[in-house]
């Protein structure tokens, strides 16, 4: 069930748009921001309150990659593997990674600090490689500077 809060924040964004269904996506990153994800539960209350079927909103939800239909980490670790950070080194990258987390794209660590994954392009191409943890970004990346970078998130 939403929450009061959730439920205040949804309205006051359907207010600002000409039909309910216009408020999906930011209806799920109000949910999301309050729990990190959003459970079948969350996709059945955002679909009562805007009005459309479970599956419309499931399908809004699978199609943006920052909408997380399963629980994630406490810190998301978007690793961009667009082609400029590929040519840049995102291979070590990756590994160094993989090997600092012990996970792979997709996971989340067994502590719950991290989950990592690829994203398209950062839109950072001439610093490339690019990485963001939560709403920081970080550039010119060497695999050299991930442990400092990780320390900084508890
Ligand atoms: S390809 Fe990585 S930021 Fe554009």
């Amino acid at each position: 069930m939403l929450t009061i809060a959730e439920k205040e924040q949804i309205e006051h964004e359907i207010r600002q748009v000409p039909v309910k269904k216009a408020a999906c996506i930011e209806a799920l990153k109000i949910v999301q921001g309050h729990r990190r994800w959003v459970s079948d539960e969350g996709i059945r209350d955002v679909a009562d309150i805007l009005e459309m079927s479970p599956e419309e909103v499931d399908s809004v939800a699978t199609f943006y990659n920052l909408i997380f239909r399963q629980p994630v980490g406490r810190h998301i670790i978007l690793l961009c593997d667009s082609i400029s950070c590929y040519v840049m080194g995102l291979r070590a990258l990756h590994q160094q990674l993989v090997q600092l987390l012990g996970i792979q794209y997709g996971q989340t660590t067994p502590d719950g600090r991290f989950t990592l994954l690829p994203n398209p392009c950062l839109g950072t191409c001439d610093h490339a490689p690019a990485l963001m943890v939560d709403d920081d970004l970080y550039r010119d990346l060497s695999a050299d500077d991930l442990e400092a970078i990780l320390a900084k998130y508890t």
